[in-house]
């Protein structure tokens, strides 16, 4: 089974104010309610790409009550969250206008008990199982919680993906993640330095792979990936051009593309072209894109 997990999911209350106008009256011409999370985005993609996965994560108060509904009834994911008894999932403000404005909610205190209940559940995964990792950390935990539900769970053959930054990331690396997913940014931050060329990227990645990573693929926008696999090969993807909708959630759409490439025992440089094809379209849809975009994508792909 495939386990995606998104520690602060948040309802991402989307509303589209044209003229907005601080300190007066507005009215909204529309509003949508969404299933937020890197997480959810990851497990949104695989069903595109026909695989199943339980989301899990914390929940709290009314607004995770609704969340938990729309995960099971809207979106048709299973998902075994922990329910919190304080506070409440937090609820994402997105305002569409002439400019874009996100106003991001708080989210419930996980507290030290929580946490462990996460690592007992993690406890349960069999050998063989995919657990993807996704987002930053809350609050409340501290930077190596990654690392120490890692840590719990180290005796068993579970292949792990992180999708995370900076000392979240750094700190899971000894657990030997089968995947990790740093976009460029992310990468020159970990290294403090501006990457130009291929060659200074595939330096860090190998630098990450000394430290525990097994398949390093660096997100690199409107540019496509590169990949460094297990074996110390390298290859690379360049992107369709098209028109970006919303490329949030297209770094998450990579990690599902590359995993459904995995089960489905492709090849590094198809696992790389379907991972790129299915960022590509979503950053070219509304949302998470769906499998007919993804593989017009991957058919149309430039040849490196
Ligand atoms: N403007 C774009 N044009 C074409 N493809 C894109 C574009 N932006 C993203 N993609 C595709 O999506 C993949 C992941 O994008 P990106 O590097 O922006 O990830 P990210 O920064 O981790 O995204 P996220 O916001 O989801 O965390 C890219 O490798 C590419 O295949
Ligand atoms: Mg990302």
């Amino acid at each position: 089974m495939i386990y995606t997990l998104t520690l602060n999911p948040a309802l991402d209350y989307v509303i589209d104010v044209p003229d907005l106008q601080i300190g007066k009256l507005n009215r909204i011409q529309s509003e949508h309610i969404l299933y937020g999370g890197k997480g959810i985005n990851v497990s949104v993609m695989l069903k595109e790409l026909g695989l199943e996965s339980i989301c899990l994560g914390f929940i709290a108060g009314f607004t995770g009550k609704e969340f938990q509904k729309g995960i099971r009834d809207h979106l048709q994911i299973k998902e075994k969250f922990i329910e919190l008894k304080q506070g409440r999932t937090r609820i994402n403000l997105k305002l569409l206008g002439k400019e874009e404005t996100e106003i991001n909610g708080i989210g419930p205190i996980i507290h030290t008990k929580d946490f462990k209940q996460l690592q007992q559940q993690l406890c349960g995964l069999e050998n063989k199982d995919i657990l993807i990792l996704s987002g930053s950390i809350p609050s409340s935990l501290s930077s190596d919680a990654y690392a120490k539900l890692l840590a719990s769970i180290k005796e068993k053959d579970i292949c792990i993906v992180v999708d995370a930054s900076g000392d979240a990331l750094l700190q899971t690396l000894p657990y030997r993640p089968y995947l990790i997913k740093p976009n460029l940014n992310e990468l020159e931050e970990l290294f403090h330095q501006s990457l130009q060329s291929e060659q200074e990227i595939i330096a860090c990645a190998k630098l990450l792979q000394k430290q525990g990573a097994k398949n390093i693929l660096v997100s690199l926008g409107k540019d496509g990936a590169i990949l460094l696999n297990e074996h110390h090969r390298f290859f690379t993807q360049k992107a369709n051009k098209g028109i970006v909708k919303n490329s949030a959630g297209a770094g998450d759409s990579m990690v599902a593309g590359f995993i459904a490439g995995v089960c489905s025992g492709m090849k590094d440089e198809d696992r790389l072209a379907l991972a790129v094809a299915a960022g590509s379209a979503t950053a070219f849809a509304y949302g998470i894109a769906a499998i007919k975009e993804v593989e017009k994508q991957r058919k149309q792909l430039p040849s490196c």
